[in-house]
């Protein structure tokens, strides 16, 4: 028998998939159509979750991969992603909400950098939620980035080889200061990770669903928090150690 955890998750994660699925279903002619819905199916999101009390939303919003992506779609998302932070900022206020980014935002065009670093400047002492946008994010080479760090520390003599510990390998991924997602949902049926948080998901529960991002909304997040619930979380103790008065 497995004893619920009857928790909400402090940090959600969740990779925002099925766009281009999305507007072609809806008979329009580019896949750019989804991902301007799916900017809508995010502010309801983050709105909900704030709502609901998550202290922590992290959002796949562009991976290391979708670099390679038909140009006309990469320029589309990266217009989309300025026009929306500009657009949004009051949603964040409202709601109090914290922006914040990861990845490799040295990589996005000037224009995307600075309207972000405007809006996280702006957003600083929100204290909701925070919500954080995977920008260029792969986990791959969030890894090699830690590991170049950690490999200078060393090279320097500021670290000790012995010294490493899980502990310090966290202190230099772009996740630092934040709790490990408690729970990741992947919408549109693909049951992978794609390269998303690799290091920081280990004992994350997984939640799929069929729907397709652009028509996730507050039920579909409700669903998810519900099948967490009701989840046992061991963490590789057993049952007993981890609910020991129940039967
Ligand atoms: C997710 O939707 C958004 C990004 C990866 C930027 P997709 O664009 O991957 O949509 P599908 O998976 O092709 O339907
Ligand atoms: C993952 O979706 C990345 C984002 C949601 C930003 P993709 O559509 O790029 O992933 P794959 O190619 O299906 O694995
Ligand atoms: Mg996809």
């Amino acid at each position: 028998m497995s004893t619920p955890n009857n928790s909400l998750p402090q940090h959600v994660a969740i990779i925002m998939d099925g766009n281009g699925r999305w507007a072609k279903k809806q008979g329009f002619l580019t896949r750019v159509r989804g991902h301007e819905s799916g900017v809508e199916a995010l502010r309801r999101t983050a709105t909900a979750a704030a709502e609901i009390g998550i202290r922590y939303l992290t959002v796949y919003a562009f991976s290391s991969e979708n670099w390679a992506r038909p140009k006309l779609e990469v320029d589309a998302l990266m217009s989309i992603l300025v026009n929306a932070l500009h657009k949004e900022l009051s949603t964040l206020q409202e709601n109090r909400i914290k922006l914040h980014a990861i990845g490799r935002l040295q990589d996005l065009p000037a224009v995307c950098q600075r309207q972000l670093n405007e809006v996280i400047e702006a957003t600083a002492t929100n204290n909701r939620m925070t919500l954080t946008l995977a920008l260029s994010y792969g986990s791959r080479e969030e890894l090699v980035d830690a590991f170049q760090h950690v490999a200078r520390e060393a090279a320097s003599g500021r670290l000790r080889p012995e010294d490493l510990d899980a502990k310090t390998v966290e202190r230099f991924l772009y996740t630092t200061d934040m709790p490990d997602p408690d729970l990741v949902i992947r919408t549109s049926g693909e049951q992978r990770i794609s390269n998303f948080l690799l290091w920081q998901i280990s004992y994350a529960e997984l939640f799929f669903t069929p729907v397709l991002w652009p028509d996730f909304d507050r039920p579909h997040l409700e669903e998810a928090l519900a099948a967490y619930a009701g989840r046992e979380r061991r963490k590789g103790l057993t049952s007993e150690q981890v609910a020991p008065n129940v039967a």
